[in-house]
This record gives C-alpha cells, sequence and structure tokens, in this order.
C-alpha cells in the first residue's frame, strides 16, 4: 500500500562526514551512471510512465551490492536487512538507517526512502517514481528528467562567480554547476526538495552550495548573480495539483514573472538561462508576449522557439500518468483543464529557451527569437554563449564588421550539392551545418560557404572578401555590398565567430 510522502521523516544529513562517506562507499560499489545506463531498468523507470518497477525488482534479486543498491534505491524494492548487510555491509546499511536514506520494515526488512541515482559527476537524491505519489502528493519531488537536461546542455562549463538554481527541486543543475562555480544559492518553494537537495550535497561532499526557502526570489532579494539556471514549473493549467509542475499562478505567469524579474538577479555580463512553456493566444502570439517580457530587462536575449502542441495534445501529455493512476480524476481534470485553455483562448502552447545577458552600456539591448535548433551530442552551452558575442558582432557597423578577425567555428561543416551541366557538374547548392551541440543548417550561396572556410583568425573580412574579389574578377566595393548580409548570416547562425573566442 502507498502511503503519503509526507509521512516519511525528513533526512538527516546534520553529520556530513557520515553522509559523505555513503557517498563513497556508494560509488565504490560500482553504483555509476553507466550502470543505470546499462540497466534495463534505470531506463525504463526513467522514460516511461507505467510503473515496471516490481516487475524489475523480481528480476533483480539481490545477489551482490550493485543489485541490493538497485532494489533499494531505484527499484523501492525491500530487502532482508541481514542479507543487505552481507553485500553493503554493517558500515553502509548502519549509515543509511541514521541519515533515513533506507527504513526498517517489519518481517527483518529495509527499503530505500528515496530514490538515488548516479548522474555523471554526483548522486542525485529525489522521491522514488512512484507514478501513485507522483500524481497524488503536491510535494512530490523530480529527479533528473528531460527538461532538467536540456537546461544543463544549455549552460556553459566555464568558471563562474555566483550561481543561482532557481526552482532547484533535488539540486541537479546546481550539482552540474558544483565545480564550475564558487558560490551556488538554490532555492525552492518546497521543504522536501530542498530537504533532498542538501542531502544530495552532503553525499557529494559539495560545500559550496546553499538551500533556501523562497517564492519565486523572494530569498534572494537584492542579491545578483554571474549564472542564473532556471526550469521552473512551466506547465500551462489554471489550477494547481503538482509542486513541481504548475507554479500555482495560472496561464503561463509564473514564467513571466521568473522571466521578467530575471535581469534584476544578474550582474553586468551575467547569464540566466530558462526553459519555459509561453502561450500563444488566440490574438497575441508566444513571440510577441515573450518579447514584451524581456523587453526591459536590461539583457541581451536569445529565444529558441521548440515544439508547439494544441490544448488536447498538451493535455493528455501531461495527464497521461495519470490515466493510468487514477481513471476519474483523469476524466475530470481533463475536463477542467480543456475548458480553462479554451476559456482564456490558448491556441497553443509553445516550448522555449531564454537566454538573458545582462548589458546596461553601449548600444540598446538586442533580442533575438528563432527555432530551436537540432540539439545533439550533449552540451552546447559553448555554443550558446558564442552565439551572444557572435550576434553582437552581427549587429556591429559595416567598418566594424569589415575590419574583425573571424575564425570558422570547429563545428561548421559544408556540404556541396552537384547536378549534371553541358559539359561538367555544375554546383546546385551549397550548405552549411553546425556538427554537434547546437545543429543550425542552412543554404548559403557558394561564395559564402568559401568565405567561411578562409576565416582563419588571422585576416580580417575584407581582406578574405578582397581574395575571393580578386580570383572572381570583381572589385572589392562591388563586392562588399553583397556580401556583408552573407557575412553577418554567418555570424547569426555561428558558423564563424570572433577570432578571440
Ligand atoms: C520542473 S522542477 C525543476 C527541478 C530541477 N531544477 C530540474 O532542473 O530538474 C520545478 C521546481 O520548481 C519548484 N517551485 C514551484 N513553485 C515554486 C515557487 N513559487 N518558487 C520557487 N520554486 C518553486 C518546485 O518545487 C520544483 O522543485
Amino acid at each position: 500500500m502507498t502511503t503519503g510522502i509526507e509521512e516519511t521523516p525528513p533526512l538527516d544529513v546534520s553529520d556530513r562526514a557520515a553522509a559523505r562517506r555513503i557517498g563513497e562507499l556508494v560509488r565504490a560499489y560500482g553504483y555509476t551512471r553507466e550502470l543505470h545506463m546499462s540497466n534495463e531498468a534505470f531506463q525504463v523507470i526513467d522514460h516511461d510512465v507505467r510503473d515496471n518497477r516490481h516487475l524489475l525488482a523480481k528480476h533483480t534479486p539481490p545477489v551482490g551490492k550493485v543489485e541490493c543498491l538497485t532494489r533499494a534505491f531505484l527499484l523501492d524494492a525491500p530487502t532482508g536487512e541481514n542479507i543487505a548487510r552481507q553485500h553493503l555491509g554493517d558500515e553502509l546499511v548502519d549509515l543509511c538507517l541514521r541519515t533515513r536514506l533506507m527504513e526498517r520494515l517489519e518481517g527483518g526488512l529495509i527499503r530505500g526512502t528515496v530514490n538515488l541515482v548516479s548522474n555523471d559527476e554526483f548522486l542525485l537524491v529525489s522521491d522514488h517514481n512512484d507514478p501513485v505519489r507522483r500524481e497524488k502528493d503536491r510535494n512530490w519531488v523530480m529527479g533528473h528528467s528531460a527538461s532538467s537536461e536540456r537546461l544543463t546542455y544549455s549552460m556553459e562549463m566555464r568558471p563562474y562567480g555566483r550561481m543561482l538554481d532557481l526552482c532547484c527541486g533535488s539540486g541537479v543543475q546546481a550539482f552540474h554547476m558544483a565545480p564550475h562555480a564558487r558560490e551556488i544559492v538554490a532555492i525552492d518553494a518546497n521543504e522536501r526538495a530542498l530537504n533532498f537537495g542538501r542531502a544530495g550535497a552532503a553525499l557529494n561532499g559539495f560545500d559550496h552550495i546553499e538551500f533556501r526557502h523562497t517564492d519565486l526570489y523572494s530569498a534572494v532579494e537584492g542579491e545578483t548573480f554571474d549564472l542564473i539556471g532556471a526550469n521552473p514549473p512551466f506547465v500551462v493549467k489554471g489550477s494547481s495539483r503538482q509542486l513541481f509542475a504548475d507554479g500555482g499562478m495560472g496561464a503561463d505567469r509564473f514564467s513571466e514573472k521568473l522571466i521578467r524579474e530575471a535581469g534584476a538577479h544578474l550582474n553586468e555580463g551575467g547569464f540566466a538561462h530558462v526553459i519555459s512553456d509561453v502561450i500563444n493566444y488566440t490574438d497575441e502570439s508566444a513571440e510577441d508576449r515573450l518579447r514584451g517580457w524581456v523587453k526591459d530587462n536590461g539583457c541581451d536575449v536569445l529565444i529558441f522557439a521548440g515544439v508547439q502542441m494544441f490544448p488536447p495534445q498538451y493535455v493528455d501529455a501531461w495527464l497521461s500518468s495519470l490515466l493510468k493512476v487514477d481513471p476519474e480524476r483523469y476524466t475530470a481534470e481533463r475536463t477542467e483543464w480543456l475548458s480553462y485553455l479554451t476559456e482564456v483562448r490558448v491556441a497553443a502552447i509553445q516550448h522555449h529557451f531564454v537566454g538573458m545577458r545582462k548589458r546596461t552600456t553601449g548600444e540598446p539591448n538586442w533580442i533575438i527569437y528563432g527555432p530551436v535548433p537540432k540539439a545533439v551530442g550533449g552540451h552546447y552551452g559553448h555554443q550558446v554563449a558564442r552565439l551572444f558575442r557572435c550576434i553582437d558582432l552581427m549587429r556591429a557597423s559595416d567598418e566594424i564588421v569589415l575590419n574583425a578577425k573571424l575564425r570558422v567555428a570547429p563545428e561548421t561543416r559544408m556540404t556541396m550539392l552537384f547536378e549534371p551541366g553541358e559539359r561538367n557538374w555544375k554546383q546546385s547548392e551549397t550548405k552549411l551545418l553546425l556538427d554537434g551541440g547546437l545543429s543550425f543548417s542552412k543554404e548559403v550561396p557558394g561564395a559564402i560557404g568559401r568565405f567561411a572556410g578562409l576565416c582563419d583568425g588571422e585576416r580580417t573580412v575584407s581582406e578574405i572578401l578582397g581574395v575571393l574579389a580578386q580570383a572572381a574578377g570583381i572589385s572589392l566595393d562591388d563586392t562588399i555590398p553583397h556580401a556583408l548580409p552573407g557575412v553577418r548570416d554567418l555570424l547569426a547562425f555561428g558558423y564563424v565567430a570572433p577570432a578571440a573566442d
């Protein structure tokens, strides 16, 4: 029988040495991300709404260290305490009982009270992925999800001073940034999430992350940061059921407030990265609304517009697991949710990435809104940061662009297509694309493709155009007005970048 999550007492990591020792032992026992990824159980639990944990537990008998840990912390399956002690050792079992990562059940059994996974470089504590609890307990704490990953991948991994993990949940963004930021403040409205965040930080030995209870920015009033990462409760709905999903302000007002106020919490040059669902109303597009939200926040803004869903698709996508858990409630909630979206005249809901960089001097701030590029192969934060610098230059005067030294980005690839000509192949198409990370693909004039290849970081744009003009037997003065828009286009997509990058 499932009990409410609030009945379980909070984890106790006041003894940080003990918590750190648990982390060391768990990792030393081979409970790693590689193990999870090679384990069908993890894949199914992580990416599927079906609850197969009990079936998978049957196929994971407690015959070794990894199996005992998997049963306790991934499958939520009880194991005989004696057997667990035999494999995991008294030290680890005692420490887990003391910190309440494990609890005793009747009949000499023990279980893991939380979901514990190895995520790249760190351990993450969240609630067990129990669909009943997830659907019914308002304070259920999520672990690592596809949206967490999207946000992590967008942030550049480089040294920062202060980082804010806004709506931190179990702390996944803070933990990713822990090796890169001098000081991290992680804030959330859910005390249960903060308890898990503190426990995770202790297991990993991260002593420079401070967890604070907040309502949006209330816990960091007047404070500024060099990096803000926010994967907020962005689900668009009228009433609130799950703290991790919807911010309880109706429509997309939580995201609006968060995005509008981000600039006030950034240091000059600092970045805020936010992912969110934004409404396309029947009479106002998501693009216009987002432009309105960011226009006075002192930031240059890069927005990628992603998948768009119509209300029934959207509601069904979010309610699919409730249907399995509680069909009656599903029907009532679906009806209520859809009539709310109709009532407030939502045409579609669209996922967005919003990148903001604080800049209060020089030219007026810019806002670029475009379709989301395909993200392939993991982290692309360095490309996002580079794009900001490319766009700065793209918007500069002709003189500055002509005197700039550019370098072709290491991810840039060029393909050419030829078709039969009268006597030989005739070039019909030149395409540039970025291979890995943010993958923009775009057809360009052949000469612009060749220009990109000549960007060696040594010669100025003007010098390279001179080389191409001479080869074509045209004067540089005639070439420049035709070529500059193409050069700016290369910068807009990050195919070439300022040489200093
Ligand atoms: C989608 S989860 C994100 C968790 C984590 N940051 C990640 O990237 O996976 C959203 C989080 O926002 C928190 N939240 C909800 N309302 C909030 C509020 N008013 N202020 C701050 N955090 C809030 C929830 O408790 C939840 O932990």
